[in-house]
């Protein structure tokens, strides 16, 4: 086998015979292209054809992920490995969804019995609520859950909730607080009855600023309302974490506490007991479906020939863009508006996995690794920034999402929307001659993947997400980076804390003449 640094100049070599070549000629001359770049898996189609590759593309980007060890370090992964080496973690988020409940080794201890734990503690606790039993301090039945968290412990949620909208049970109304801005908690408290209310607090550090604060902001409201009666928090509080400690001293009993452990990173963390809120709107089932399609997408990506494999040519194909043609960022577009949350929640899982300048051993990396990722729903997305994706100067290659049987009737609208999809797809790959006036002129050759779903049902969008989860650390292994630490949001952090400091104690640190102006100003007391 080649190495990987020859492989990686053979694809260099080749990106520059590949840059006259027009994806509308390829197909010209293929008939069987869309046939050849279309993976399909249980409800899962990929068209990858649209884009700037031939089969030998193809061979030599799998050639450079055998390069790069991936079958052992797939296989370390799901073993419960320590693959997360910088914080000496193992990193088993597929055992949280694991639901054919085979034992999943760490350090020689089964992880599924506390799994399944779990699982049975959501589920008794979801039909408590949901049928009423569970009532609050005033003894009344539940109404509305507060769910606070922030980053990885509310963005898978918020976007399943939306997504699985037609799947909700209708027995509650659920809000999001996650920002320390307190516009937020305070707009949510105004609309609420303390006695009716569930605060899930949902942090695997229970430490995190954020949510801390506004989880004794809702602590104090509750009490206040209870003219100081401390009790009334075991009725109307839990806790999803991993640190016990911690919840027990916010006052929280630890028999309202459904815990995961360190194995899970936040970013991953919507499988385990963080998706309690989901589990409450969706129902036990449902939630469980969700996990069934991760599952499905977690078999498919161990056992899947690696061309055949959904998230791994997705992963290849977009390091093809990041570090070949230098295009700094990929959009996700779902045709879909049940899916608008799907790029916010893509956006950390792929940013905070794979922005990272070191590699996992601690060297300065010597090719690009994450790109940035955006996206809004078509066809929002076309009014908004597809003019540069058509006629701007940096190519963005694009995944276009679409499910073929939406919940509504309205069968007319629906037919748009996907002709809209199909129609976007082949005006970026085709583009348009325009030789007497540059301005209508677009420049074409521009990628983009489309994925299909059946429908879009908690089996379906588990599938799509875990897809995704495997696409990330695909190319994270390519790039030797650890896709599972995110030190980059401790700095902030940090500083932040120390700012405090100084504002409580009314004088300003040492600080650059521009912060020491912006302290002043933000901070008078007048
Ligand atoms: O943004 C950093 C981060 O650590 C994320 O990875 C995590 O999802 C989020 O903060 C929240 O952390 P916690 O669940 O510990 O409150």
């Amino acid at each position: 086998m080649s190495s990987k640094k020859d492989i990686w100049r053979s694809l260099s070599a080749h990106q520059k015979k590949m840059q006259d070549i027009r994806m509308g000629d390829l197909f010209s001359k293929d008939s069987a292209r869309a046939e050849k770049f279309t993976l399909s898996y249980d409800a899962l189609t990929l068209d990858y054809s649209k884009n700037r590759i031939t089969e030998e593309t193809r061979d030599l980007l799998l050639e450079l992920l055998e390069a790069s060890g991936f079958q052992e370090k797939r296989a370390a992964m799901f073993a419960g490995e320590r693959i997360n080496t910088t914080e000496n973690r193992a990193v088993l988020h597929t055992a949280l969804r694991n639901v054919a409940e085979r034992p999943v080794l760490l350090d020689d201890e089964d992880v599924m019995p506390e799994v399944i734990a779990v699982w049975e503690q959501m589920q008794a606790f979801e039909e408590a609520i949901n049928s009423g039993d569970w009532t609050g301090f005033s003894g009344k039945r539940m109404t509305d859950i507060v769910n606070i968290g922030i980053g990885g412990s509310v963005l898978g949620s918020d976007m399943v909730i939306d997504a699985l909208k037609d799947f909700h049970t209708g027995k509650l109304r659920c809000h999001f607080v996650t920002n320390v801005d307190a516009t937020e908690i305070n707009d949510v408290m105004q609309s609420l009855n303390p006695e009716t209310t569930l605060f899930l607090v949902a942090s695997k550090s229970f430490t995190t600023q954020e949510t801390m604060a506004n989880a004794r902001t809702a602590r104090n409201w509750l009490v206040s309302h209870y003219n100081g009666k401390e009790e009334a928090v075991a009725d109307h509080f839990v806790a999803l974490s991993t640190n016990e400690d911690a919840v027990k001293e916010f006052g929280i009993d630890t028999d309202n506490m459904f815990p995961f452990r360190d194995w899970v990173g936040g970013r991953y963390s919507s499988w385990s007991s963080i998706g309690l809120v989901t589990c409450l709107m969706i129902g036990f089932d449902n939630f469980k479906s969700l996990l069934e399609g991760a599952y499905m997408a977690d078999m498919h990506f161990l056992k899947a020939d690696p061309a055949e494999n959904i998230p791994v040519m997705l992963a290849l194909v977009g390091i093809w863009y990041r570090n070949f043609w230098d295009a700094p960022c990929y959009s996700v577009v779902p045709y879909f508006s049940r899916l608008k949350k799907l790029p916010l929640w893509l956006q950390q899982v792929d940013m905070e996995s794979n922005g990272k300048y070191v590699t996992a051993a601690g060297k300065i990396v010597d090719t690009a690794t994450g790109p940035i990722v955006f996206g809004y729903p078509g066809t929002d997305a076309q009014h908004s920034y597809f003019q540069l994706m058509h006629q701007g100067t940096d190519m963005i290659p694009a995944d276009f999402i679409g499910i073929l049987k939406p919940a509504h009737t309205v069968r007319a609208q629906h037919d748009m929307l996907m002709a809209n999809m199909l129609a976007q797809a082949e005006a970026l790959m085709l583009g348009q001659e325009s030789p007497n006036d540059p301005a209508r002129y677009f420049p074409g050759n521009r990628p983009t993947n489309t994925m299909l779903l059946e429908k879009l049902t908690p089996y379906t969008l588990g599938l799509l997400m875990a897809v995704y989860e495997h696409k990330i650390f695909v190319q994270g292994m390519v790039w030797e980076i650890n896709s599972f630490d995110q030190f980059g949001v401790e700095l902030g952090k940090v500083l932040a804390d120390r700012i405090l400091g100084e504002v409580a104690a009314d004088a300003a640190g040492a600080h650059d003449s521009s912060t020491m102006e912006l302290f002043a100003r933000c901070f008078k007391k007048s």
